[in-house]
């Protein structure tokens, strides 16, 4: 079987989840290629590819939009499709944030057979303790090696529909007109920066520039946070969502736990169900 893997991913979760995938499938004999989701958006030819997966983080219960746009640019075509997204949260509203994207490509004829959420640790709002990262990263991680499997062996899998999802997640798409606006408000601390120019580097939607010695933020962010996450220097500020910032990678090597942080109650019901599930599917796995 062939897979192309589309991948959008701003702090890196995503990326991460989809090589995994690509590693299971490779390894029960499958060819795979990943191709990032970047601007500009480029035509790809999926005529030899018998699978095609969507990966994605989920933002305000969204796709991103270069996702959308990205859908939009496929071709018509009845492949199977299936979608992966990532949350820093386990709600079931997330589970809504795929129905325009799915609306978008099965118009177009696709035949979408799987879906699947992993939680990862956040990239906004707040930064979750390493024990817990750690613990979402290994959760999704041995779940992946569950989950590529039913792809293979053409076992469907849908998620939880969340009542009035479509509703809220249509609201919320008021998040892609907005990051453009407060992506133009990013600015840099020059007295923190060190020129490294790996945030112009990791822009996906080459919405940085540096010219006469200022950075310059233009009007196509999607807030995938690649940027600010990244700085070595914590040297970004993110417009009017500055206080949800998070910067720095998790370590993820930790002795994994619920995390101690005084966001410890934080949708704790709902963490507690995502992985008592998980471990039950990891246990059951076929
Ligand atoms: C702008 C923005 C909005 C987000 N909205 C949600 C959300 O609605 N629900 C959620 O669970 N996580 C949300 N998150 C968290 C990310 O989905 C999560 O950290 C994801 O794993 C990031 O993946 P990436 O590293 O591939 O970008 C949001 C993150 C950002 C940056
Ligand atoms: S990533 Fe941070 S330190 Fe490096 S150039 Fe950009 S703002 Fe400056
Ligand atoms: S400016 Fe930063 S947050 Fe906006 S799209 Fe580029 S990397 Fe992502």
């Amino acid at each position: 079987m062939k897979f192309a893997l589309f991948v959008f991913s701003g702090s890196g979760n995503t990326v991460k989840i989809a090589n995994k995938y690509k590693s299971i499938l490779e390894d029960d004999g499958a060819e795979v290629i990943t191709h990032m989701i970047t601007l500009p958006l480029n035509e790809v030819d999926i005529t030899p590819y018998d699978f095609i997966g969507i990966f994605y983080p989920i933002h305000a219960f969204n796709a991103p939009k270069i996702v959308l746009d990205f859908a939009k640019m496929l071709p018509v075509s009845n492949k199977k499709l299936f979608i992966v997204k990532t949350s820093g949260e386990p709600l079931i509203l997330n589970n809504a944030s795929s129905l325009k994207l799915l609306s978008i490509l099965k118009k177009k004829g696709y035949n979408f057979t799987n879906e699947y959420s992993y939680c990862m640790p956040y990239n906004m709002i707040f930064r979750h303790d390493d024990g817990f990262a750690t613990k979402m990263n290994s959760t999704a991680l041995k779940l992946i090696e569950v989950d590529a499997l039913e792809l293979v062996k053409s076992i469907p899998h849908y998620l939880k529909k969340c009542p009035m999802g479509g509703v809220i997640s249509f609201v919320f798409r008021i998040e892609h007109p907005a990051m453009k606006v407060n992506g133009k408000l990013f600015r840099v601390n020059k007295n923190k920066c060190v020129n490294c120019m790996q945030c112009i580097k990791n822009c996906p939607t080459k919405n940085i520039s540096f010219e006469n010695g200022k950075f310059h933020f233009k009007n196509n962010c999607t807030m995938c946070t690649a940027c600010s996450f990244n700085c070595p220097t914590n040297a970004i500020s993110i417009g009017v969502l500055n206080s949800w910032k998070v910067n720095g990678r998790y370590s993820l090597t930790s002795e994994e736990c619920f995390q101690q942080t005084t966001h410890k109650n934080y949708c704790k019901k709902a963490y507690i169900r995502y992985f008592d599930e998980a471990d039950m599917r990891i246990k059951n796995r076929i």
